[in-house]
């Protein structure tokens, strides 16, 4: 489902290059629940981006299915995006201004006509799963933490991805409420068979899934 293949990314930071993603190979089959997890700065986020299509890789290959999202024209990279990958983001990454309800259905905006047709009872049910059926109308503001997650994750899967990005989905949490959206990833996982891949800071939150995978300095390392 995602591949791979020798992938590598530099930045350029003013007068130096940071070499954030070395040289990585992984190969995760449909309905894997991949856990990567390392320090901070080791790469996590970056390689993240770079299966979400989000980050260009400096060499190397990154496959979603078939497909090498990079050598598709812009438009249909941006579509090819929008309908495959649900991605939950490290930081608050709802929109203020919109209702609960109104950011989970704004990645249909750009679905098909289908799509949008189903979407508003897709979200009310996605929202129930999370918990949230009576903060639908409240703005991100009126929820906690957690919540705010939810209905990130709730958005992630509007359009029916056939892969769920997580970066860091608990980081901002206490330990309690972190524990619960891992059930809650746990469980969706179980229930749909959807391919997840979560990075975390946090090695003991790699139970959770199927797989793990630790990184160091940009490079995928073998187990302790
Ligand atoms: N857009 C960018 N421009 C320049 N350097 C970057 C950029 N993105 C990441 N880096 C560098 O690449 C390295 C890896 O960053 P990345 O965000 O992937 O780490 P991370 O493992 O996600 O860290 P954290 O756990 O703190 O989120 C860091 O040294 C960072 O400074
Ligand atoms: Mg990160």
């Amino acid at each position: 489902m995602i591949s791979l293949r020798h992938v590598s990314r530099t930045f350029q930071l003013k007068d130096r290059l940071v070499e954030a993603v070395k040289d990585v190979s992984l190969e995760i089959d449909r309905g894997e629940f991949v856990i990567i997890s390392g320090r901070s700065g080791c790469g996590k986020s970056t390689l993240l981006n770079l299966v979400a299509g989000m980050v260009r890789p400096t060499s190397g290959d990154v496959l979603l299915g078939d497909v090498q999202v990079w050598k598709l024209p812009d438009k249909q990279q941006a579509e090819f995006r929008n309908q495959k990958i649900g991605f939950v983001f490290q930081f608050n990454s709802l929109i203020p201004t919109l209702t609960v309800l109104e950011n989970v259905l704004l990645p249909t905006i750009f679905g098909s006509a289908d799509q949008r047709r189903s979407a508003q009872d897709r979200a009310m049910a996605l929202l129930a799963d999370v918990g949230l059926s009576d903060k639908v109308n409240d703005h991100p503001n009126q929820l906690s933490g957690g919540q705010q997650q939810r209905a990130a994750i709730a958005r992630a899967l509007i359009n029916q991805p056939e892969v769920l990005l997580a970066d860091e989905p608990t980081s901002n949490l206490d330990v309690r409420t972190e524990a619960e959206i891992m059930e809650l990833i746990k469980a969706l996982h179980t229930r749909t068979g959807l391919t997840i891949l979560m990075v975390t800071h946090e090695p003991e939150l790699i139970e959770f899934g199927t797989r793990s995978v630790f990184m160091e300095d940009g490079r995928i390392v073998p187990h302790l």
